[in-house]
């Protein structure tokens, strides 16, 4: 185990399912608190870690959506981003795909060029000093109406350039992606790539209306498709991806004993399966942790992880020459 923790450390990788909101770390949120006045219920890092207890999605957001009450300044956003990019150059992560809540933060009177100008400032950052290539993915929060996600749609149209897609993510149950049909369907008349998170804690009915009405180009999660065989079939036919996140779904209590995981079954089953951390502030654990957590309990072989970190690249929004070039470093450290 210890030489695949070396080699997983190591392995260039590609993140695909990330809330930068979600990695916002304690003691950054602490500091932005104070510098901002902003007031929160913790007083100290183990407040905080005591308080990171989910036995559900929602309960996990009530959380997510407090923490990011301290993020008013476009150095906010900055300073959230370019600390992320920070710990993935220290992972081996050389291409990242983000998603960001704007939503989360207009609602709250911060303007949305505040937020994705603080952004794409520490994205191009990270190119220049970290080598690492990005992509920003916009989502629509699923409990607010598609009135609101319109609205929100068409904030992002003079950032288009900046935007490379657009997703679905907050509260699954209650909230198919039906309710987004019309939304989606005009964001990808206006050029945008599309994403939505389906079948974390939703039913396999939602993983296809995701694909049938959003027709989007990735999956994330999915992971409740594998209760219907005939979406199975369709996903490995389709070689959809899916942005699987193994901890996540542990302290969400989707899964409750990591040796019960089912990203080994996806692999075997044919499904393009990539590795992701989701909220790793929240979840405990970035890239390489998640990586490591299945390697343990599944007793993933380095082929196994060699495969996931492929997917990752070839899942990603990135033009084929530079997919190719990025499995190339890939199969050159592999071999
Ligand atoms: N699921 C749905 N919405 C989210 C998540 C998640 O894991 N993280 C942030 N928003
Ligand atoms: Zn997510």
């Amino acid at each position: 185990m210890d030489d695949l923790k070396k080699f997983i450390r190591n392995m260039p990788k590609a993140e695909l399912h990330l809330h930068i909101e979600g990695s916002l770390e304690p003691e950054l949120m602490f500091a932005l608190a104070r510098r901002n006045k902003v007031e929160i219920p913790f007083a100290t890092v183990e407040e905080v870690q005591d308080a990171y207890q989910f036995s559900n999605l929602q309960d996990f957001l009530d959380i997510y959506y407090q923490g990011m009450s301290v993020l008013l300044k476009e150095q906010d956003f900055y300073e959230l981003t370019f600390a992320y990019l920070t710990k993935m150059q220290e992972q081996k992560v050389i291409h990242v795909e983000i998603f960001f809540d704007p939503q989360g933060h207009t609602d709250r009177g911060v303007p949305f060029a505040t937020v994705i100008d603080g952004i794409t400032r520490a994205l191009n950052d990270g190119l220049e000093k970290y080598g690492i290539t990005s992509k920003l993915i916009l989502c629509f929060l699923r409990h607010l109406s598609e009135d609101a996600a319109f609205a929100t749609l068409a904030e992002a149209l003079p950032y288009r350039d900046r935007i490379a897609a657009v997703g679905l993510d907050s509260s699954e149950m209650g909230h198919p992606p039906s309710k987004f049909a019309r939304v989606f369907e005009k964001a990808k008349a206006e050029g945008f790539l599309a994403v939505a998170h389906a079948g974390e804690e939703g039913p396999p009915e939602y993983v296809s209306e995701a694909l049938d009405l959003l027709k989007v180009d990735r999956l994330d999660h999915g992971n409740r498709a594998l209760e219907d065989t005939a979406l199975v079939t369709r996903l490995a036919d389709s070689q959809i991806a899916l942005t699987v996140c193994p901890l996540s779904n542990y302290k969400l209590a989707g899964v409750t004993d990591m040796r019960a995981h089912p990203i080994k079954k996806m692999l075997d089953l044919g499904l393009k399966a990539t590795v992701n951390s989701d909220d790793p502030a929240y979840f405990g654990g970035y890239m390489n942790e998640n990586f490591e957590a299945i390697t343990e309990s599944l007793n993933l072989t380095k082929e196994e992880i060699l495969n996931l970190a492929r997917n990752g690249f070839e899942a990603s929004f990135c033009s084929d020459t530079e997919k190719q070039a990025m499995i190339s470093r890939l199969e050159a450290y592999g071999a």
